[in-house]
């Protein structure tokens, strides 16, 4: 290695960064629904408590393994002498494809409805007209297509630009750009007649809807919004200089992600419960029912299109973090960083066509009941993640033990406490999260 690794500017820079992977379409689009369709409040409690317990300890273990070892996800493992784990980081690199070829389709539809609704193409719709908007342009062969091209070349153009000056620099910027929004966001949605509804369904707990299957939710999301089970943390690790702190970075970074998603709730419920929508909608509360609301209120086109930037910009931070991994796999290969960028970018683009035209053309066809898209998440998030956050556990618990404390900052309690849980409660709960992700167990 003749090459210095480059490294964070700051340590704000990297916990921006992290943060900015961790917050995306996971906080905004999905938390809320999932809050509303798991018991309110209730859910929230739960989702805390696994946040700070496990998901926060495997943050900090992929953190660890980085910086340890200053190499990429699958070169870390021979680093540190165990070849063999570097599965970990090959899974890893095949989840980052994945991810973001079907993120990339989403996101394009974000981008695709800040441009429709500033434009004014959904006043005035009813109900229906609303759905249609919504389900005819995802059918589209092409329009979304080009919408998702934006969104990654916008990805690829900040990646391009290295770690100081591209991935660091757009966290400072857009983390903070983001928080703003959100606010104005909150004050707006808050303050409309009939609000308070909305606020008590969303804050009001309701222990009877937390059964199995509740925490099993709770898990998984915190999985995949903290940004777990894929290398992520471990090469954003890998560009951290020794002095940094890693218990209190992860737990910041694990903080903002969850202050993110519980905020996004209070943006959106009390405006769907004032325009007297359902809040039940699922996934489609954000394409369907959101432009519906936004439509109703005073200054809902402002609104509404702060609304979707906030989630492009949520969604670009994350889906550079997809991106990072594969470059930084691909450049200690000798491969160019700009070639990496735009080979990353162009295969996963066209890894997401299907999943794109599975809204539409292709919506016949479909693997294990499944349409192209579903089966992408699926696969990753039932399947790749929690594997891989398990044997990242594992392998800072077991394999590593005495040299990931060292690395933490030695021997006290929080760190004994956060190997017990690596060693044992993690593992555990993630093997129940994939049995019941894939269908064997049904708590
Ligand atoms: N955490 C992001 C979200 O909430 C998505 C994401 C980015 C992700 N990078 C990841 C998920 C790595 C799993 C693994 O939308």
């Amino acid at each position: 290695m003749t090459s210095k690794r480059e490294h964070w500017g700051s340590r704000l820079g990297f916990i921006m960064a992290a943060a900015g992977s961790a917050v995306g379409l996971g906080n905004i689009w999905k938390f809320p629904y999932v809050t509303g369709e798991n018991g309110g409040a209730a859910f929230i409690i739960l989702y805390l408590a696994l946040v700070f317990t496990i998901g926060i300890s495997v943050l900090g273990a992929e953190m660890v393994i980085g910086r340890k070892s200053q190499h990429d996800a699958v070169s870390s493992f021979k680093k540190l002498g165990t070849p063999g784990w570097s599965v970990i980081g090959y899974m890893g690199i095949l989840a980052a494809f994945v991810i973001l070829s079907f993120y990339a389709v989403i996101a394009g539809w974000t981008i695709a409805y800040i441009v429709k609704t500033v434009s004014g193409s959904f006043s005035g719709l009813d109900g229906d007209g609303f759905t249609n908007a919504f389900v005819g342009f995802i059918a589209d062969p092409v329009q979304p297509l080009i919408y998702a091209a934006i969104f990654m070349a916008l990805t690829a153009v900040i990646v391009m630009g290295g770690i100081k000056q591209g991935i660091e620099r757009a966290g400072k910027i857009l983390m903070p750009l983001l928080f703003i929004i959100m606010i104005a966001l909150v004050v707006r949605s808050v303050t409309l007649p009939g609000a308070e509804a909305g606020i008590s369904f969303y804050l009001e707990p309701d222990f009877s809807k937390i059964t199995g299957s509740t925490v099993m939710a709770a898990l998984g999301q915190a999985f995949f919004s903290l940004s777990l089970g894929m290398g992520v943390m471990i090469t954003y690790g890998s560009y951290l200089s020794k002095e940094e702190k890693l218990g209190k970075s992860s737990f910041y970074v694990g903080f903002l992600d969850t202050a993110v998603a519980i905020i996004a709730g209070l943006a959106i419920l009390p405006a769907v419960f004032a325009m007297g929508m359902d809040p039940s909608a699922g996934p489609a509360l954000t394409f369907i029912t959101l432009p519906a609301v936004f439509d109703s209120m005073p200054g809902g086109v402002i609104f509404g299109g702060l609304f979707f930037f906030l989630l492009t910009i949520a969604a670009l931070t994350s889906s550079i973090s997809l991106m990072e991994p594969v470059v930084s796999f691909a450049g200690e290969r000798g491969i160019s960083r700009g070639k990496a960028v735009i080979g990353t970018a162009v295969i996963a683009f066209i890894l997401g066509v299907p999943s794109s035209l599975s809204q539409g053309v292709m919506s016949d066809v479909t693997f294990f009941g499944k349409g192209f898209l579903d089966l992408m998440d699926f696969f990753t998030a039932n399947l790749l993640l929690p594997l891989g956050g398990m044997l990242v556990s594992l392998y800072v618990g077991w394999v590593m033990g005495a040299k990931a404390k060292e690395e933490m900052g030695g021997d006290n309690l929080l760190i004994n406490i956060w190997i017990i849980i690596l060693r044992f409660v993690a593992p555990a709960a993630i093997a129940l999260i994939l049995l019941n992700g894939l269908g064997i167990l049904s708590l």
